[in-house]
């Protein structure tokens, strides 16, 4: 089939080199030359496993081009995707801005006579799909356009994204037209899971009410944890001891210092936004986001407790900036907030992720922070280690040997990565989320 995905951020770049793995003839257009360019050099603008491999093969054998030409683009699609990014606006809505002017976009480069289905893939509040139609009608003008609108949300996680779509849970499509429902699912006739087809808002709703369930499952964990600290109990025995039952499962069960990210935070907001313009108060998402906000402080409370308020006395090794293991992205990432409320606080740090250096840089500045070359660098005379992403090589670290470069043998553990009774024998004082400090 030939396809066109507008944007080049994970879901268009990551959708976009795997339909062209899958045979298909894909064009992905962004408006950013720089980001363009650098795709067709190989470079990719985002850290994905396994992507810029992909990306470099699929070009090599023709079957993906890049570009800012937005009517060759326009022209070469039947099915014309839309991944441009939603934001949140002020007010925690999502900002559709892009997705309508890649609408209208599309609607000015449409040819008379040539049918195309355009499919919103970002994620977007329900009903957003039918004002996509109606901003492609304002771009086309007075063209006689023929096309249908879909939706097809996307499920991809970073990190694990190009596995994702080749093995995906499940695949949505709605749309009010047969034909393009038909077209979309012949798209994904190859893959080995059930589609899901159906109305256009469903489709929509369903990407949300995916992500909030996903971060109301990490906020009731976290919440559970803090009912564990005040009785004694362990909340990874719990978690296992829940997960078990088939009708829960085990994933999404781990506490932590909260979710961060740019989709959780952003679509849970986004899908309460949506309830309240619907004139309904959907308290439960608020106790999600406020669990969520409380869930760093708690974790703060652990390092007031024991050294004070005032941390200007105290070097911390901090393991973790990404707003979760094997990304390089920092954004909205709970490691960044909980670095700043430490900087806040004066404290000193020594700070090491495997791939988010760059981006915790850009965010973070110089100011109280040394950026080290390897985790076990950040152990080099510190008060404490305090661990925020959940990197599975932070768990693996020689702590027995590492504990002779520290100051103090501490280590909060934000992410529980470490076990409490072997960090005990080593001679650590450990503190976890929901577990017993020892
Ligand atoms: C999430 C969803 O998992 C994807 O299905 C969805 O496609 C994507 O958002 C999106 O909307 O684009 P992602 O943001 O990549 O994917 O990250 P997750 O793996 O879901 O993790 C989100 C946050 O939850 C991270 O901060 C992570 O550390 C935290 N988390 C996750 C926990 O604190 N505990 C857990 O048990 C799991």
């Amino acid at each position: 089939m030939k396809i066109t995905l507008i944007g080049t951020g994970y879901v268009g770049l990551v959708s976009g080199a795997v339909f062209a793995d899958w045979g298909h003839e894909v064009v992905c257009l962004d408006i950013d030359q720089k980001k363009v360019d650098k795709i067709k050099d190989g470079i990719m603008p985002i850290y994905e496993e396994g992507l810029e491999e992909l990306v470099k093969r699929v070009q090599a054998e023709g079957k993906f081009v890049a570009t800012t030409d937005y009517e060759m683009a326009v022209n070469h699609g039947e099915l014309i995707f839309i991944c441009v990014g939603t934001p949140s606006n002020e007010s925690g809505a999502a900002d559709l801005s892009y997705v309508f002017s890649a609408a209208e976009s599309i609607g000015k480069y449409m040819k008379e006579g040539e049918y195309k289905v355009v499919i919103t893939k970002s994620t977007v509040p329900v009903k957003t799909s039918e004002k996509v139609s109606e901003h492609i009608k304002v771009g086309a003008g007075s063209k006689k356009v023929d096309y249908d609108v879909a939706s097809n949300p996307e499920f991809l996680r970073e990190g694990t994204s190009i596995f994702d779509a080749n093995n995906a849970d499940r695949v949505v499509i709605g749309s009010g037209s047969e034909k393009a429902l038909n077209l979309l699912e012949s798209l994904y006739a190859g893959l080995n899971t059930t589609i899901v087809k159906t109305d256009l808002a469903s489709s929509e709703l369903i990407k949300y009410a995916a992500n909030a369930f996903l971060a109301t499952k990490i906020s009731f964990i976290n919440e559970i944890s803090q009912i564990c600290e005040r009785t004694g109990a362990d909340v990874k025995s719990v978690a296992i001891g829940m997960g078990l039952d088939n009708r829960i499962g085990p994933k999404f069960l781990n506490a932590g210092i909260g979710y961060g990210g740019s989709c959780f935070p952003k679509d849970v907001e986004a899908l309460y936004r949506t309830s309240s313009q619907n004139l309904y108060d959907f308290r439960l998402l608020r106790g999600v986001m406020d669990a969520n906000e409380r869930q760093k402080i708690y974790f703060m409370n652990k390092i007031w407790d024991k050294y004070g308020t005032n941390l200007s006395k105290y070097t911390f090794g901090i393991l973790g900036a990404a707003f979760k293991n094997d990304t390089d992205d920092t954004r909205k990432s709970v490691a960044i907030e909980i670095i700043k409320i430490l900087r806040g606080a004066g404290a000193k740090m020594k700070l090491f992720d495997p791939a988010a250096m760059e981006n915790a840089k850009k965010e973070l500045g110089n100011d109280y922070i040394t950026y080290m070359e390897s985790a076990e660098n950040s152990f080099e005379a510190v008060d404490a280690i305090i661990i925020l992403t959940e990197w599975k090589e932070f768990a693996s670290l020689d702590y027995e040997k590492l504990s002779s470069k520290m100051k103090g043998k501490v280590v909060f553990d934000g992410r529980n990565l470490l076990d409490p009774k072997e960090m005990k024998k080593l001679g650590y004082e450990y503190f976890g989320i929901g577990r017993h400090k020892v």
